[in-house]
């Protein structure tokens, strides 16, 4: 790939003046591209009562989150804590949906209280639900719709292994407990994983959706997961939203006119909306020639950026310190004493020990996947919006690590 086709700035602000001024490593967002990735899917939902559900957990700063409000969409949560996190950012309890997997009852509590629907994911979950709040408190299904999709297992969740949901072979005994708790479901929900490329697995969870949705006749929703791919790499295909949204809208609007009623179509994408918003800017602390491989030894590692490690994920890296630089092969690793080659095999302009290198597509499930492992501190994250580069999280410094430590008189 060509230097040119990796920014040097973001809305005119250099990445390299970022990294100077903020320190090193850093992750930027692109907040205009998280505004033009809710309006495609928008635009490719148009024809439909879409509301977007975004996926907190793929990036939970709170002005990521306030980005999402202020273009009108919502959120989907996990935990009691993104719930708190999205309030935090101004989301009313009615716009945030809360999608929990196995979690204790007392949080299920704790998110009614706030108002918050709760997408229930198992029979004794809905038992509990049921035996609690009757017809009082309205509340989703999360269904398994049999469909193997994504793009590797452990980021496959709607098949029949999965722990994700009720199996929709269960459906009479859903319908059974529904009806003997009178409970009030109001929406259905699928999500079948995540770098979903082909449009037909969205038809197929629909056609699941939409056969379950005949025996509830009060629903407002079907929530359809998220699951876009985006492309990692230069000629990567990526799930063509326009197809998907026409497609799907279509399937859907003809489902509601033999459902008899209208329903919103829900959406929670994760990775469509923030992936390619995001940059891990890191410094090279060293280069290596060895025998075999040239490594780029950087500050930073699989404690900031784990997707390499866990899912084999291809994150493109560049030098944006040297962008005409001739190109050579070089493994970029962390500062981690595990294996933790960030990038292996990759041509880069020339590299030399204080350039900043940039991996891309690291706004999703970067950050919010970060640990302090080694005892490492996590970086900090900048946002690039109206032109400007502004700090949204500070730099952890050597008392967070230890701030909860309690330490015995030994
Ligand atoms: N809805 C539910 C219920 C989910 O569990 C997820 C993601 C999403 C929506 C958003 O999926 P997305 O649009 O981002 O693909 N850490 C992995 C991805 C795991 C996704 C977990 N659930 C990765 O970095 O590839």
């Amino acid at each position: 790939m060509s230097a040119s086709q990796h920014p040097i700035q973001l809305q005119g602000v250099n990445l390299e003046t970022i990294a100077q001024e903020f320190g090193s490593p850093v992750y930027v967002y692109d907040g205009d591209k998280i505004v033009s990735q809710i309006k495609s899917l928008q635009s490719a939902f148009a024809t439909v009562p879409l509301k977007i559900k975004y996926a907190t957990k793929a990036l939970s700063n709170i002005n990521i989150l306030k980005l999402v409000k202020k273009a009108g969409e919502g959120v989907d949560a996990v935990s009691i804590e993104e719930i708190m996190i999205c309030m935090k950012a101004g989301f009313t309890a009615g716009e945030i949906m809360y999608t929990p997997s196995g979690v204790n009852f007392r949080e299920v509590e704790e998110a009614v209280a706030l108002g918050v629907i709760v997408n229930l994911d198992s029979i004794p979950l809905m038992e509990e639900f049921g035996a609690m709040y009757g017809n009082t408190v309205a509340a989703c299904i999360r269904i398994n719709p049999h469909i193997m999709a994504g793009g590797n297992a452990k980021i496959s969740v709607g098949h029949i292994q999965s722990k994700f949901g009720i199996s929709i072979q269960q459906l009479p005994e859903i319908i059974e407990v529904v009806k003997n708790f009178d409970i009030k479901i109001k929406g259905l929900h699928i999500h079948t994983g995540s770098d979903i490329l082909d449009a037909e697995i969205f038809l197929r969870g629909g056609n699941v959706l939409f056969e379950a949705a005949m025996n509830f006749p009060d629903l407002a929703f079907l929530d359809f997961g998220g699951g876009f791919k985006v492309a990692y790499k230069s000629g990567d295909p990526a799930t063509d939203i326009a197809e998907v949204g026409a497609k799907v809208s279509a399937a859907f609007n003809e489902f509601c006119e033999k459902y008899g009623r209208k329903l919103e179509l829900w959406l929670e994408p994760g990775k469509f909306l923030v992936s390619e918003s995001g940059y891990l800017i890191v410094e090279a602390n060293v280069v290596k020639k060895t025998p075999q491989i040239t490594f780029v030894g950087v500050d930073s590692g699989l404690n900031h950026l784990i997707r390499p490690m866990m899912y084999d994920a291809f994150h493109d890296v560049y030098n944006l310190s040297n962008p005409e630089g001739d190109q050579k092969p070089y493994n970029v690793v962390g500062y981690i004493c595990e294996t933790d080659t960030l990038a292996k095999d990759r041509m880069l302009a020339s590299v030399t020990k204080g350039d900043f290198l940039v991996f891309k597509n690291a706004g999703a499930y970067g950050f919010s996947m970060s640990s302090n492992y080694n005892s490492r501190l996590r970086p900090a994250e900048v946002l690039v919006w109206e032109g400007k580069a502004q700090l949204i999280r500070e730099r952890e410094i050597f008392e967070d690590l230890i701030r909860h430590q309690v330490i015995l008189d030994i």
